[in-house]
């Protein structure tokens, strides 16, 4: 089977297109790069020894995706193509709101239009609202984002579930992700970052690697084991593999369901500076400051549903996750740009 993968050439897109041409799918991407550099998908066809094909374009394009699908007989669809930066989405909404929505509607258009209707959306644990009971359930209380990034995940959710109500020949999986962190073990992909790091990890390889001086931890007050705030931390390769379970799922299952992608474990801001420091032999210089706006103490998933209907479950250690990813950032301290 061919599978389209938007925003393929990106952090995510690029480990799942390896994972797949790695289980014997076909793999076409249409990105339009602002976001990432097609040197990743270079590695992943050096990596898997496979070709892909690739469309340097925008999923709002309805005149390549048709062309798209009229070039390749593709099975599946997995959209991970989409704007991804908090802050920026507070000051830019309309980019926002007009990337995220409109790329969903238009992809959704020519699917319908070609008869082809399964699809895996990359959907955020930001859609859930911050006063649930931790574990969170596929079942916990969304809405209520703070920013317009989780309300475009909200919408999404929305719209494919609503078209998967209205027409029963859907088959949709919205992946809830929790923090993907990690790179390929190989050290040849992963998260490149433009600008300064919004996120902890790709913050503490850049500290690692000098291009930054030290860590800020955005608070130690926190009600949580060492009072600095808990995420559920999770490596992109097992979260790569949780796409390929799901390509499996809609293909052999109608309607619309929702899985969190996550380990069912929470570590603490300073619990994974000592695991970096551990894994990789360094000492990383760090700075209690304030707490950033709009973050909440603590964030992990329950994994059962995924475990039980998706057969998916993440294997790999924080200790791989903290290895992995500075094997990658120091071998590649300028990511893809050198
Ligand atoms: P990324 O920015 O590395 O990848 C997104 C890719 O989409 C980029 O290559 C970008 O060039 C491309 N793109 C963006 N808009 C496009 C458009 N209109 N047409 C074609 N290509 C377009 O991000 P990522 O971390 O790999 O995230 C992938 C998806 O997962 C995103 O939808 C993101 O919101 C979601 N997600 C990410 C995280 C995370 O922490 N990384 C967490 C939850 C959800
Ligand atoms: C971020 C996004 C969220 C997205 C999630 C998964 C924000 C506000 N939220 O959440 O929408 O779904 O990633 O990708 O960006 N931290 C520091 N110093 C840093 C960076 C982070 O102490 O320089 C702390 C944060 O306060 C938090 C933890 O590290 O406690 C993780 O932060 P981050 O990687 O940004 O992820 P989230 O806050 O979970």
């Amino acid at each position: 089977m061919n599978v389209l993968v938007t925003g393929g050439a990106g952090y995510i897109g690029s480990h799942t297109c390896l994972e797949l041409l790695e289980r014997g799918y076909g793999v076409v991407v249409i990105d339009n790069l602002c976001n990432s550099n097609p040197k990743s998908l270079d590695r992943v066809r050096e990596l898997t020894g496979k070709d892909l094909v690739f469309y340097e374009g925008d999923v709002r394009d309805e005149t390549l995706l048709r062309r798209i699908f009229a070039e390749n007989d593709i099975g599946c669809v997995i959209h991970f193509a989409g704007l991804k930066a908090v802050g920026e989405s507070v000051a830019m909404p309309w980019e926002y709101y007009d990337n995220n929505l409109n790329s969903t509607l238009v992809l959704t258009k020519v699917m319908k239009a070609v008869g082809m209707k399964r699809i895996i959306f990359s959907s955020s644990a930001t859609v859930y609202t911050a006063d649930n009971e931790m574990p969170l359930r596929e079942t916990s209380r969304t809405g209520g984002c703070t920013n317009p990034y989780g309300w475009t995940k909200y919408m999404t959710e929305q719209i494919l579930s609503g078209m998967a109500y209205a027409d029963g020949d859907w088959s949709i999986a919205l992946l809830r992700y929790f923090n993907p962190i990690g790179a390929h073990e190989s050290g040849r992909i992963g998260e490149d970052p433009r600008g300064i790091p919004n996120n902890l990890m790709p913050y503490i390889t850049q500290v690692a690697v000098g291009r930054r001086e030290f860590l800020s931890v955005y608070g130690n007050d926190y009600d949580t084991h060492d009072g600095t705030g808990v995420r559920d931390y999770i490596h992109v390769v097992d979260l790569a593999k949780g796409h390929v379970a799901a390509v499996e799922y809609v293909d052999s299952h109608q309607g619309c369901e929702v899985f969190n992608l996550g380990t069912g474990v929470g570590y603490s801001v300073l619990d994974m500076v000592h695991a970096f420091n551990e894994a990789n032999g360094l000492e990383l210089p760090y700075r209690i400051v304030a707490r950033r706006p709009g973050d909440i103490a603590t964030c992990y998933a329950d994994p059962a549903k995924s475990r039980e209907v998706l057969g998916w479950t993440a294997e790999k250690t924080l200790q791989d996750m903290c290895r992995d990813s500075w094997r990658w950032q120091s071998t590649n301290p300028n990511g893809y740009g050198e």
